[in-house]
């Protein structure tokens, strides 16, 4: 209900901006902390593993701070299995990532966040 209220008050003053990933319309580095929860990880059947770490890089490049991409299961809960494929290669790339554990789980297997950060400037 917050949402729907600050929606509706704040969209007309552009605090709300539709965009698709893995492309975003906003200057590198434009925010300290940027948060994306269930659309990574949570669809594979529809967004292959090019499509997961372009998204992570767009997301790390609009971060000045960290990216938290929430949660790291697919629809059926269990652990996308492409992950450690993907901090592999978000490594090689100069992207810093952790696996945290966190208080919220929206349903089973949603207890973990992940953490990413760019090394390179
Ligand atoms: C399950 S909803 C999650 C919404 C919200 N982030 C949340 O956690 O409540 C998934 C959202 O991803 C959006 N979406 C689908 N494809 C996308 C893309 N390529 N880039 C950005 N958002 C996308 C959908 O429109 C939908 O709003």
């Amino acid at each position: 209900m917050r949402f729907l209220g600050d929606y509706a008050d704040y969209f007309v003053h552009g605090r709300y901006v539709g965009a698709a990933l893995p492309h975003l319309p906003w200057a590198d580095g434009a925010f300290d902390l940027v948060l994306c929860a269930h659309l990574l990880f949570l669809y594979a059947a529809r967004f292959d593993f090019d499509w997961h770490a372009a998204a992570c890089r767009e997301l790390v490049r609009v971060s000045r701070g960290e990216v938290r991409i929430h949660p790291l299961c697919g629809l059926d809960g269990k652990p996308w299995p492409e992950l450690e494929r993907l901090r592999r290669t978000l490594a090689a790339g100069g992207i810093d990532s952790e696996i945290m554990p966190v208080d919220y789980e929206f349903f089973i297997g949603t207890g973990t966040t992940l953490r990413l950060k760019g090394t390179l400037s």
